[in-house]
């Protein structure tokens, strides 16, 4: 499979993320439960991924329920708004099933043809805005080659292809212009370590995972030229919600000076929020933070703080680009470049 996602003529095939980096197996997805449970067990993940699998999922409903039997469309949206909820802060998931949801009058087929349409545009869709942030990047930092710091996982795997803030970065090694790359572990599923070394380790790019606490340290004692990360919903005025960790990053990046930079489809815009202060984030099973692989690394019933997302003020953020744009702070306007 040349995506991340993908159908087989009957069910939603997928890469399961949470086997990485020691197996690289796919999931074949037949119901919408299962879908919903490789979402919520994140073995499906990353903003663009989630709107893709939502899609797929509305597509893989039309076609079940019409095989089946009366009261399709009820049936068919009861699915989708269950699709849609299966986490709550990454707008792509509930862009990609409203979009295939659209579909459903002209039947199952178009809905289908829909989400497959929507996992060749997405692979458009990063490799321009990859290129678009990386010149970016090369206006914004003299030093060559590159040592860039990112978060979280934005690669291939979270996309349907090519990546995001990920892409950019291979982009610019492609233009052997990275000589390392610090890659956060992302506590506490990981998401660093595990799926953005396993794709840099694949392309040959040189990284060193960071301890996620040594991240400002790490700017101050100059080893970043550049911080690159993705989205998973970005207000009306620009504040971003991504990865827990996040805000921090962009707080030490302010701090010393560093070009914080934000890779994100348009689709992960939700113009209906005015602010990042509206956004609801996710709160996680507290099990994620005391038990590592089934041991317990925290007293019984240690009480816990698991929010999987923070949000990073727009005043934080040196530029965000899209497939479309690029919109520069501290000036407020969009740049239209
Ligand atoms: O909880 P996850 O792993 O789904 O969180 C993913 C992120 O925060 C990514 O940075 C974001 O979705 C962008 S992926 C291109």
């Amino acid at each position: 499979m040349k995506t991340s996602l993908g159908w087989d003529g009957e069910a939603v095939i997928a890469v399961d993320q949470r086997a990485l980096p020691g197996e690289y197996r796919l999931l074949r997805l037949v119901t919408v439960d299962e879908l919903i449970g490789a979402i919520q067990s994140l073995a499906i993940r990353g903003a663009p991924a989630l709107g893709l699998a939502g899609a797929l999922g509305v597509a893989l409903s039309a076609l079940r329920r019409t095989a089946t039997g009366n009261g399709v469309t009820e049936a068919v949206t009861a699915d989708a708004s269950r699709i849609a909820q299966a986490r709550p802060t990454a707008v792509n998931l509930e862009w990609g099933v409203r979009r295939a949801l659209g579909r459903l009058g002209d039947g199952p087929d178009a809905v289908l043809a829909e989400a497959l349409a929507m996992i060749e545009e997405d692979t458009a869709t990063n490799r321009a805005a990859a290129l678009r942030a990386a010149d970016l990047v090369l206006s914004l930092t003299e030093r060559r080659p590159l040592r860039i710091l990112t978060h979280c996982n934005t690669g291939r795997l979270a996309t349907a292809a090519g990546g995001t803030a990920l892409g950019a970065i291979l982009e610019l090694a492609e233009r052997d212009c990275v000589a390392e790359v610090l890659v956060d572990e992302t506590r506490p599923l990981l998401q660093g370590s595990r799926l953005t070394a396993w794709e840099l380790g694949e392309a040959g790019v040189p990284y060193r995972i960071c301890v996620d606490s040594a991240a400002a340290a790490a700017m101050a004692r100059g080893l970043v030229d550049c911080v690159l990360v993705g989205a998973d919903r970005i207000a009306a005025n620009g504040d971003v919600a991504n990865k827990i960790g996040t805000y921090g990053l962009a707080v030490a990046a302010a701090h010393h000076g560093i070009p914080f930079l934000v890779v994100a489809p348009e689709s992960t815009w939700d113009r209906t929020l005015p602010e990042g202060s509206a956004i609801l984030i996710e709160e996680r099973d507290p099990a994620e933070v005391t038990h590592c692989a089934g041991t317990a690394l925290a007293p019984v019933g240690a009480a816990v703080y698991n929010p999987a997302f923070d949000v990073t003020p727009a005043s934080l953020i040196t530029a965000t680009v899209s497939e479309e744009r690029t919109v520069s702070r501290p000036r407020t306007r969009d740049s239209g470049t």
